[in-house]
This record gives C-alpha cells, structure tokens and sequence, in this order.
C-alpha cells in the first residue's frame, strides 16, 4: 500500500474540496492511504494531519473554500522549515505529495522536493488562472461566474443613476480573471496588468459613448493596474460624470464551485494520481487544447502564461 499526502498550502478557490475529494477516492482505489495535511505547509511543520477515507470526503463536492484550510506560513520558507516539512513527510512514509493551489504553491512544492527526494504532484487550483502549463485553473469559471453576476447586478443602478462605474476584480498581479470577466458583462472598458492605461484613451472613450448619449459605463479593472480609487477619481474629473468604485473583492474567492470547476478538479485529481501511480517525477497536471495534460512542474513556475491576444482584440471589438 502507498501512502500519499495531499495539502492545499495556498489560497483557496472554489473546486479545491472536489479535487480533495477525487484524489481520495481515486487513490483510494488503487490501494493507497491518504493523509490530508491540514493548514497548507503548517500543517507539515507541526504534523496537523488526517486519515482521508472515502467517507471522510462525503458531501464536499459542492463547497468552496478547502475542507483542509490553509495559512501562509513564512516559516516554511526558511532552511529549517523546509527539513522539518520534508522529514514530516518521510516520518509519515509519504511517497507523493499532491499540491493544489497556485504558482506559489508549486514554488513550495518544488523546494520541498528537492529537499526530501520525494514526488510532488501539483492541480492548478486558483482563481486567478495564472499558471503556465493549463489553459484553465481549478475555480476560475466559479470566480468569473461570481464577478459576472455581482457586475449584472451594478449596471442596473449605474444606468438607473447614469453613473459610471469601476469595478475592480482580482487577479493578483495579472488580467486573466478582468478580461473574462470584462467581456461577460460587456464592459465599455478593460483595464488589464498586462496593457496598463492611458488615463486620456479611457476618458475620450466615455465621451465619445457620451455624446452617442450612452450616460453609463462599467469599466472592469484587474486589481494589479494600480490604485482603482485615484482611477475613479480622476475619471470623475475628467468626465463630469458620477463615478463609483466597487472592489468585488473575497466573494470572487468563495461560494459553491461551477459544474465546470467541479469537472475540471475531477479529470485533474484523476491524472494526478495516475502521474503519481507511475512514478512519473514532478509534475503539474493542465488543460491543454481542452486535453487534460501535464508538464513538468519547473517548467510550469520558470514560465509566465501569455494572456491571448485574440481574447484583447474581441473585448476592443464588442465595447464600440
Ligand atoms: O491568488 C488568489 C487571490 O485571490 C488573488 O486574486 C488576490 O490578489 C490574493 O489571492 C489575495 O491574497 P490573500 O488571500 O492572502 O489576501
């Protein structure tokens, strides 16, 4: 019988409790313990950990947030927390470790491999859909689904007030998750990391819907193109016009996963076990060309994902 650990060391998305779910019971198949460290690398740190049978991961296909928790934990980062984590792992006779999270996490899986010789298997799990090697990440539709309403639901008052509205979303440090989200709701601008912004473009573009008497705009900002508050500000100046700042904020991080997340962390948790079965080094699983695949996990974290310029031109074309 192997023994797997599976942790969930990073921020939470909605979908990682029916990743947890399926590697348990997939892995549970194939003859092996699993042991779910709870509090992300904390929990390796101070052996918080639990016995996951298939029973133990009833009912949580449909929650969000991780049924294992998670902290950031600066004391992993140090030399000592990464030999205590590694020696957690050979004291439990851990043969793999499967991480679900994000960029960061497979940061940390990686160092903690290399440190105990042990199989890292990383599940791309975060909203904001940042992490080379997948086309796709565990709760980013759930989180984009989140946003798009919450956006259908502020154009009715900001065209009831003909207001304009910014509306910042996350993303962490890029616009993957703004520019999805940006084109669901029709958003007359989209402010992405990537592009930055010309505070005078954004302007003539609501003069202009001004003057074509379009009173309202939604402009969708990711969270990494600065502060969105001096934006609205300065749009208010610029335009005359009644601007309000709404930051979506933790909600996009919450509430029950889509069926699409929850299919996606499904297909994912079953290549992750059978990468795990065959001893096949280090790797993360992905969605490529909507085929489930897997790249080696320094790949993944030496590489920045390119956001699709197709998907930039489209948004340009539909908000004239
Ligand atoms: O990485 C997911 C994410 O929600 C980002 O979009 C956001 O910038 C960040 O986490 C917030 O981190 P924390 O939960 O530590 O405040």
């Amino acid at each position: 019988m192997k023994t797997i650990g599976i942790i969930t060391p990073g921020g939470d998305a909605p979908g990682m409790n029916a990743a947890i779910r399926a590697v348990v019971r997939i892995a549970h198949s194939r003859n092996c313990k699993i042991l779910g460290f709870e509090k992300g690398w904390y929990g390796l740190l101070t052996e918080s950990k639990k016995h996951l049978t298939p029973r133990a991961v009833g009912g949580i296909v449909q929650s969000g947030g991780t049924m294992l928790h998670t902290l950031r934990c600066l004391p992993f980062k140090t030399k000592e927390g990464i030999e205590k984590a590694a020696n957690t792992l050979k004291s439990n006779n851990i043969e793999a470790l499967i991480v679900i999270g994000g960029d960061g996490s497979f940061r940390g899986a990686t160092e903690l491999g290399t440190k105990s010789g042990i199989q890292m298997i990383g599940i791309p799990a975060t909203i904001d859909n940042d992490v080379f090697g997948t086309d796709e990440t565990i709760g980013f539709d759930t989180a984009a689904n989140t946003a798009i309403g919450a956006i259908d639901k502020i154009r009715d008052t900001a065209i009831s007030h003909e207001r304009i509205f910014v509306v910042e979303v996350m993303g962490r440090k890029r616009g993957f998750l703004a520019l999805h989200v940006g084109i669901g709701v029709g958003a007359e601008v989209i402010l992405i990391p990537e592009q930055g912004y010309d505070i005078k473009k954004i302007v003539q573009v609501l003069n202009t819907n001004s003057k074509k008497g379009k009173q309202t705009a939604i402009i969708v900002a990711a969270e990494g193109v600065g502060d969105t508050g001096e934006l609205a500000k300065e749009i208010a100046k610029h335009t005359g016009s009644e601007v309000r700042l709404s930051i979506l904020g933790y909600a996009q991080r919450g509430g029950s996963p889509s069926g699409r997340s929850r299919l996606l962390a499904s297909l994912f948790a079953e290549k992750a076990v059978d990468l795990m079965c065959n001893a096949q080094g280090n790797y993360i699983v992905g969605l490529t060309n909507g085929k489930i695949a897997s790249i080696p996990m320094n790949q993944s974290i030496g590489a920045q994902k390119s956001i699709d310029p197709n998907m930039i031109q489209l948004a340009k074309q539909l908000s004239i």
